[in-house]
């Protein structure tokens, strides 16, 4: 039903009759009646969309996983509540939804992975909802579609209330792309969510429109969201640049993240819009970082510290560092842990993360105090090292070195700082270096962002290129 030629219809009464005509409206039993009216189409950039597809068409399921199902999830429907009150669905434990995006699928992957990594930190009941057969057509087929998916999920919540008395103050929605509108649209239906997580919301046909159409934060108690590939102009990308929660986090300021090659990024942007109107193949390597990140930080909840700033310029520059006194939140699952998270909407946040995972990292500003050395060619690094045998070396200044000097630099280390055993100097010459010069460093000293602590190392005498210098501290 849902085909090109019903979507190139529908855009040519937007083009003609635009503001004209009443809309077109679909009923369907037990979720009620969509309407393309605006701003639903015909509204500044959301020009080209229909109508949502019958739901039986979709074939949406929810897979309930549990501590006591594993693996084997078991199929529940709110049509048929007896096979929820035959499940292991505890109304005692809290519940999270997680919810795909365009051509994606719930049965397998990430979000399975997903719920089975929860389950090990929460006793709790995690649905993995599946839509896939709404989201495997055109981009433009799934943006209508989400409508009946959030209210398909809101439905599930309302059965949830009436056999159990369930409150929405239980559950947590986790959306990835347009899974991220399809929890907004729910809990627009059902007021009083805990909490909504949008995974890089989708851009196309959300961005600029009004709240009602995306994810925003009366959605839920409480909004969090991951920016991975904002489409932040002239870049191009899949995921929303504005703020649509309470706390946005900016990862790598939020539209390319280091470790993803794809050539999409580069591409005009009129040619990109006209990929996506017509697109049956939507992600890249940004858009899914969102959700990778979510999950690496339910295993390394400090890594992910967000900088409260305005411009990640700004956030590169240092003028957000360290912390503020009331702290900053971590990005992802525990982002719910910041106190002054419901302060106020659209909050946003800054951090680095790394390009390979578990993408943790720690932003430290450094300091070296150089010895032994008046004027000399080379570079300066630190090494450091934590209590399960991992090394990372980082560059803190290269070129003409002296000890009169004090070299700085904003590090984002990928070792815990609790886990830290030791943290060595090393330098490195050039060709033109003296064979046997020698330097070291006299004091190093870090400020660590989450808290603002300094920590102060000396090294001692000095040592040849090559050779790790340990630091202790003084
Ligand atoms: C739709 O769902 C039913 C039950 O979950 C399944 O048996 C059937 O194969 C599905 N159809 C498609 C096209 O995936
Ligand atoms: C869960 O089951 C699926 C298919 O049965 C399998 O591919 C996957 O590896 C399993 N995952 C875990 C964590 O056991
Ligand atoms: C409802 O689900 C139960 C299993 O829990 C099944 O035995 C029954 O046939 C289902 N009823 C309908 C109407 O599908
Ligand atoms: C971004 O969001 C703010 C606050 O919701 C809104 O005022 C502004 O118009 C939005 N800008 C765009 C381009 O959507
Ligand atoms: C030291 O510098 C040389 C030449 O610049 C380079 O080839 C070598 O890989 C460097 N060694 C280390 C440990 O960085």
């Amino acid at each position: 039903m849902c085909d090109k030629r019903m979507v190139v219809g529908t855009w040519i009464i937007a083009f003609y009759l635009l503001g004209t005509v009443a809309g077109e409206e679909v009923c369907y039993p037990r979720l009620g009646c969509f309407s393309n009216d605006p701003p639903w189409s015909g509204i500044p950039g959301r020009l080209l969309t229909g109508l949502p597809e019958p739901p039986e068409e979709m074939n949406i399921s929810f897979s309930l996983y549990t501590r006591e199902t594993g693996n084997n999830s078991q199929v529940i429907s709110a049509i048929n509540s007896s096979t929820i009150q035959n499940s292991h669905f505890s109304s005692r434990r809290r519940t999270s939804f997680i919810i795909h995006g365009f051509s994606s699928t719930g049965k397998k992957g990430w979000v399975v992975e997903m719920c089975l990594l929860l389950l090990e930190v929460e006793n709790m009941n995690c649905i993995a909802v599946d839509w896939k057969e709404g989201a495997k057509g055109t981009y433009v087929c799934a943006v209508n579609n989400i409508r009946v998916i959030g209210a398909e999920v809101a439905y599930f919540i309302k059965t949830l209330q009436k056999l159990f008395r369930y409150s929405p103050r239980e559950i947590h929605l986790i959306g990835h792309s347009l899974g991220a509108h399809t929890a907004g649209e729910a809990g627009r239906r059902v007021r009083g969510i805990r909490r909504i997580s949008g995974l890089d919301p989708a851009g196309p046909y959300f961005e600029g429109t009004p709240p009602e159409v995306r994810l925003d934060p009366t959605d839920a108690n409480f909004v969090d969201v991951i920016h991975s590939n904002a489409a932040h102009f002239p870049a191009t990308g899949f995921g929303m640049y504005n703020t649509t929660g309470h706390l946005d986090f900016y990862p790598n300021g939020g539209t390319q993240m280091p470790g993803c090659n794809d050539l999409l990024l580069e591409m005009k942007r009129s040619d990109f819009e006209a990929l996506i109107a017509d697109t049956t193949i939507f992600g890249s390597c940004h858009h899914s970082r969102s959700h990778e990140y979510y999950f690496k930080s339910i295993l390394y909840p400090t890594g992910f510290v967000g900088y409260p700033c305005e411009t990640d310029e700004d956030f590169k520059s240092g003028v957000c560092f360290p912390c503020p006194k009331q702290g900053c939140p971590m990005m992802g699952h525990y982002a719910d842990r910041f106190p002054y998270k419901l302060k106020r909407v659209n909050q946003k946040y800054f951090l680095n993360t790394a390009a390979d995972p578990p993408f943790a990292s720690w932003r430290q500003k450094v300091f070296i105090k150089l010895s032994g050395v008046k004027k000399m060619r080379g570079d300066i690094n630190l090494i450091f090292h934590d209590t399960e045998g991992n090394t990372k070396e980082y560059e803190v200044a290269s070129g003409v070195l002296s000890d009169d000097k004090v070299y700085t630099k904003y590090l984002d280390v990928e070792i815990d700082p609790q886990k830290t055993k030791k943290v060595e100097f090393l330098w490195n010459k050039t060709i033109f270096t003296l064979l046997w010069a020698r330097m070291g460093a006299e004091t190093v000293n870090i400020i660590h962002g989450e808290d603002g602590r300094w920590s102060t190392f000396c090294g001692h005498g000095t040592v040849t290129y090559g050779v790790p210098q340990l630091l202790t501290p003084c």
